[in-house]
């Protein structure tokens, strides 16, 4: 069970990112070009939101399973640990909740420019705490590429 909700949360990075490296690129260039927000944007969003949150819940499970999650005080002094016990968690909630504002405020603002230009920036911002906060194996937290 642990191992397929670790192969499944490792795995599911690359469709969020994917989803919003795109959404983000989208959001940017239409945004320049003065383009319609249509509903093929909206889905773009929402598909990143649910790509999103799905990381996030299985995220949740691994925090109360995984070994490398150690409820004590004395996990603060070891890098691995404090990072899957503090720094992980915050960085990922924290870009969720970008892409979940994204979302809903390009769903209720009117003008077109604004629901790109609000989407872009809370989209990038999300992206940069993504980058920071993935555990990529070249910084030697023990995690996979998949
Ligand atoms: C939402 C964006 C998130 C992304 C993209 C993400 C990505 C990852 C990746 C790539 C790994 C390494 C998996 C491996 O070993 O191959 C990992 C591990 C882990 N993540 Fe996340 N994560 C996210 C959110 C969260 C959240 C919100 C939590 C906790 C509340 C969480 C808890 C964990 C834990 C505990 C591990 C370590 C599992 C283990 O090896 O024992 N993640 N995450």
């Amino acid at each position: 069970m642990f191992d397929m909700l670790k192969h499944a949360h490792s795995g599911l990075r690359w469709v969020f990112l994917g989803l919003l490296i795109y959404a983000t690129i989208n959001a940017y260039l239409k945004w320049k070009k003065g383009a319609a927000f249509e509903e093929k944007d909206r889905k773009l969003n929402l598909f990143t939101l649910i790509a999103a949150h799905i990381q996030l819940l299985t995220g949740f499970a691994l925090y109360f399973m995984s070994s490398k999650v150690v409820f004590e005080g004395s996990s603060m002094g070891n890098s691995v640990l404090r990072f899957f016990l503090v720094e992980h968690p915050f960085m990922m909630v924290l870009a969720v909740v970008f892409v979940t504002v994204a979302y809903s405020k390009s769903k209720k603002l009117t003008e077109h420019t604004a629901r790109f230009k609000t989407s872009f920036t809370l989209f990038a911002i999300s992206l940069l705490l993504l980058l920071a906060g993935i555990p990529w194996p070249f910084r030697e937290l023990g995690a996979a590429w998949f």
